[in-house]
């Protein structure tokens, strides 16, 4: 099993520096309990206002034809490697706060944080995830009806983690490719935009 923990320039909690996105899944499929634990995390993330603008449509291989239906709203090249997981996600953000009907410019960030708990979590309980932005977003919305005023964010996929042989010769290269990260000191900024902080300099 490839491991890539994070090569951090300064301590990190482990659970942060084990987290990454591996499109190698076993068949074993998650048990509902933790499945649960993931939504639970999603659910305690801060949001703007609290307004907790997250929906997620879970489908797990128990139903066939749900899996296929959220499997086939992903891109080709998601899908080639997605198919195997056992669990499929969307992730869904509200667009306008509920208290005032008002556009809610942090309703992506808040799903996006949601999001990241659950990665977390699932990391915590052995699992693994594997975001994507490539699905169809006017499938989805077809698919499951949404309506106006919501928008498909993320498709995530959640499992196990699998052996990287299983994958095509492409995908397991970059299985198997190093983790890259900017360094602090090109996005940690003091007085002015682009001029870099003393406190990482
Ligand atoms: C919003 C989002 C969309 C992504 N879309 C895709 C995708 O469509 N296909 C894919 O293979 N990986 C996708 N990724 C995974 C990223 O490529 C991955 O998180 C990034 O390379 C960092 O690697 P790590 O998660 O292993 O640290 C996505 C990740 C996020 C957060």
């Amino acid at each position: 099993m490839i491991e890539k923990p994070a090569e951090n320039q300064y301590p990190i909690d482990d659970l942060i520096r084990k987290r990454w996105s591996p499109r190698a899944f076993s068949a074993q499929p998650v048990e509902g309990a933790k499945l649960l634990s993931l939504l639970e995390a999603a659910r305690w993330a801060a949001s703007c206002f609290n307004e907790q603008p997250w929906s997620f449509i879970v489908a797990t291989k128990e139903s066939a034809d749900e899996f296929e239906r959220l499997l086939g709203c992903l891109v080709e090249s998601n899908a080639l490697w997605a198919q195997h997981a056992p669990v499929l996600m969307l992730s869904i953000a509200r667009l306008n706060f509920e208290r005032n009907a008002k556009p809610n410019r942090h309703a992506f960030h808040d799903v996006g944080q949601a999001a990241t708990s659950l990665a977390l979590q699932a990391t915590a309980l052995g699992l693994v995830v594997h975001q994507m932005a490539g699905f169809s977003v006017a499938k989805a919305r077809e698919q499951y009806a949404i309506p106006e005023g919501y928008e498909p964010v993320a498709a995530i996929a959640v499992g196990y983690q699998g052996e990287p042989e299983g994958l095509p010769e492409e995908l397991r290269k970059k299985e198997e490719a190093p983790r890259t990260r900017r360094p602090l000191e090109s996005f940690v900024f003091n007085g002015r935009w682009g001029q870099t902080s003393p406190l990482v300099r």
